[in-house]
């Protein structure tokens, strides 16, 4: 059974978990006020994530590689791409990323206020990312103040300003890559700018198109990431106590994938049916709107258990999706939230939450302000 429910709420703070947890009690597939078909559940989203031949990526009128091809297409743009994103790839960057937050930490001081999204996730986020594409510091600024505007827009859900936020960030993209043009540097911005596929350079269009998809969405996540991350150790002392204690790195990336399951920041991806489907029984017509809920999802109680559990709910964790579009930044991501936390508990004896923490408002998750307080240095 479906019934129109309104999956955008205004912007008075209703906590988005409560709302799909409520709506999942009664049903696995419900519309919302633009027509679009939410999956709340976990077989539902893992259904239509695994089968782009009936729910395709092609939902966007622009272009977007790799994540709205289909097909062969999408194969060889991945085979391309994911090199960037391998173990291999991506370790030489591993202490960069590891003395910016550092830096940052030992930026705190004990006893003064700090917002874990904006002052330390976006900060790290942005810092580490031009390490690793090799943009200068001079964007810092630019690239934080973009975060906060691409979150407002998407916020709103107001297509204009949605717009109007993707133009200056592909602004910023093109001014990257001029200089580039000229004078290749070995940075992986220029690696990529001499890549390409189908037997020919990326166009121009294209290296945005990426660009954009490594940078401008994963920015905002990573941050929010880190916010989430923030207030859960805050509350669970004992779970801070044992990572503070010395666990390993697969050990720490399992905690930090479960508190990222339990609160996913990261809440749903879009397809658009090529076929009638019928998913829970729902019947769903060709050319629709479906939105894979993946915040929802990982909270769904016919598959996961009510308690904290790494271990036992890694298998079907969905933070990084599933399927061919399965999340190739996971390595990335996880990388650089692992090193944040380590290094933030190592900077640090003690923290506690600050006073007004904000929850985001769909379709943006997690929060939009943690504060919290260092109360002492190690
Ligand atoms: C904590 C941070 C991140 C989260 C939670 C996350 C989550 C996801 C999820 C759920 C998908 C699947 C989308 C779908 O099925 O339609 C995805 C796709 C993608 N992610 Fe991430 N991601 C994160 C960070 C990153 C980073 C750091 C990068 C790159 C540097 C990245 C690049 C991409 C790309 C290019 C796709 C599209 C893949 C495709 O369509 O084949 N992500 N991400």
């Amino acid at each position: 059974m479906t019934e129109h429910m309104p999956d955008d709420l205004d912007p008075t703070g209703h906590d988005l978990r409560e709302l799909t947890d409520e709506l999942r009690a009664g049903h696995r597939v419900v519309r919302n006020v633009r027509g679009e078909w939410v999956l709340l559940g976990h077989a539902e989203v893992v259904q239509a994530a695994v089968d782009p031949a009936r729910f395709s990526s092609g939902v966007s009128a622009h272009l977007q590689v790799p994540n709205g091809l289909d097909g062969a297409l999408h194969t060889e743009a991945r085979e391309v791409l994911d090199r960037y994103l391998t173990p291999e790839a991506l370790a030489p960057f591993e202490p960069a990323f590891r003395r910016i937050a550092r830096d940052l930490v030992a930026s705190l001081r004990s006893g003064a206020e700090v917002e874990a999204v904006g002052d330390l996730g976006a900060v790290f986020a942005v810092r580490a990312q031009s390490a690793w594409l090799g943009w200068p510091a001079s964007l810092e600024q630019r690239l934080l103040d973009w975060v906060v505007a691409n979150h407002a827009a998407t916020r709103s859900g107001e297509r204009p300003r949605m717009a109007a936020v993707a133009e200056d960030f592909d602004a910023i993209i093109r001014e990257v890559l001029e200089p580039r043009r000229e004078r290749p540097t070995d940075d992986v911005t220029s690696v990529l700018m001499a890549d390409g596929w189908q037997g020919r350079p990326f166009s121009d269009e294209e290296l945005v198109s990426i660009l954009r998809n490594w940078t401008g969405g994963d920015l905002g996540s990573i941050a929010l990431c880190v916010g989430v991350i923030a207030w859960h150790l805050a509350l669970d002392r004992e779970l801070t106590a044992r990572l503070r204690s010395g666990v390993s790195d697969a050990e720490l990336d399992a905690v930090i994938d479960e508190i990222l399951r339990v609160d996913d920041p990261f809440t749903s991806n879009r397809r658009r049916t090529t076929c009638p489907v019928k998913v829970a029984g729902v019947e769903i017509p060709e050319g629709e709107v479906v939105k894979l809920h993946w915040t929802s999802a990982n909270r769904d109680e016919t598959r996961f258990g009510p308690v904290f559990d790494p271990a036992a709910h890694a298998a079907h964790n969905l933070v990084y999706g599933i399927g061919p579009h399965v999340c190739p930044g996971r390595g990335l991501a996880t990388m650089e939230l692992r090193v944040f936390v380590q290094e933030f508990l190592a900077g640090t004896s003690d923290f506690v939450l600050g006073a007004d923490a904000e929850r985001e408002v769909h379709p943006v998750g997690g929060f939009r302000r943690v504060p919290i307080v260092v109360t002492g240095r190690a």
